[in-house]
């Protein structure tokens, strides 16, 4: 039996649209806060405080009895990092994922940052991670298949020398955080679910500089590499649309970066 995946009603996506423009902003205030010194709680209230000055749901709150508005994951953390009186040293690199709702309809995104200057090495890994995020993105139109999305994927983070976290998926979104499809980020061209106009889904790569195996540390939520290498991710909710995509959580300032990787190819 084939899974029907429902295309968002005009009104859905309207609700969607203010939901990312909620998303986006925290995105887009919380990097000039990132740097040595401060705690990830603190990072965290933060984007909790944005979220709900701007009408907006922290969606992470309570879900499954997780208690805060972003996931912040460092270094070796592969997502689901807890905010905490973790503070961040100088060349960290992390992951800050958000979730809001607004109207009922949910967005879910996330960006890497530095605490104050990388390693060539993380900046590199953050890059390809990023690449991989666009070049997954690029294959979204109505008739293409999702195993197109996760081939480009893999094979651009293992040119490069990556792993792909297998663990973890992207996901349909919308009035749920977590809807069907998963959204593989390794697969087979002409594979898996087959895109159709009004589908939305995340696109939210992990990828490793040692070898893909995780593990879970013992709060039950913080996923770590098991070989403890650097970790790297970033996120988009995406719509697919007749003619190809609309990227939901588009940052006005990742669009010059986004031209420029859409004009090399
Ligand atoms: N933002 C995550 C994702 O990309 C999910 C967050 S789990 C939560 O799917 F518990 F923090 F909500
Ligand atoms: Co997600
Ligand atoms: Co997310």
């Amino acid at each position: 039996m084939l899974k029907v995946v429902d295309a968002k009603s005009a009104a859905m996506l309207a609700s969607m649209r203010e939901a990312s423009a909620i998303a986006v902003g925290v995105l887009e205030m919380i990097g000039a806060h990132v740097r040595p010194g401060v705690t990830t709680a603190y990072l965290d209230r933060l984007c909790h405080d944005y979220i709900v000055a701007h009408g907006g749901v922290p969606a992470c709150v309570g879900y499954l009895g997780y208690r805060h508005a972003t996931c912040i994951s460092v270094n070796q953390v592969v997502c689901h990092g807890i905010p905490g009186p973790l503070r961040l040293d100088d060349g960290d690199l992390l992951n800050i994922d958000v979730v809001v709702r607004h109207g009922g309809m949910h967005a879910d995104t996330s960006a890497m940052f530095a605490a104050g200057t990388p390693s060539t090495e993380a900046a590199r890994l953050s890059r390809i991670t990023q690449e991989c995020l666009y070049l997954g993105i690029a294959e979204v139109r109505a008739g293409k298949r999702l195993g197109d999305v996760g081939a480009v994927i893999h094979e651009h983070a293992h040119r490069n020398g990556y792993s792909v976290v297998r663990d973890f998926c992207g996901h349909g979104i919308g009035a749920a955080m977590h809807e069907a499809p998963q959204v593989r980020h390794f697969g087979q061209r002409h594979s898996g679910v087959r895109l159709m106009p009004g589908m939305t889904f995340t696109i939210e790569p992990m990828l490793n500089a040692g070898r893909r195996e995780v593990g879970l540390l013992a709060d039950g939520w913080t996923v770590v590499t098991r070989d403890r290498s650097l970790s790297a991710q970033w996120e988009h909710t995406v719509l697919a649309t007749t003619d190809g995509f609309e990227v939901l959580t588009l940052r006005p300032g990742e669009l010059a970066g986004w031209e420029a990787f859409r004009a090399k190819r």
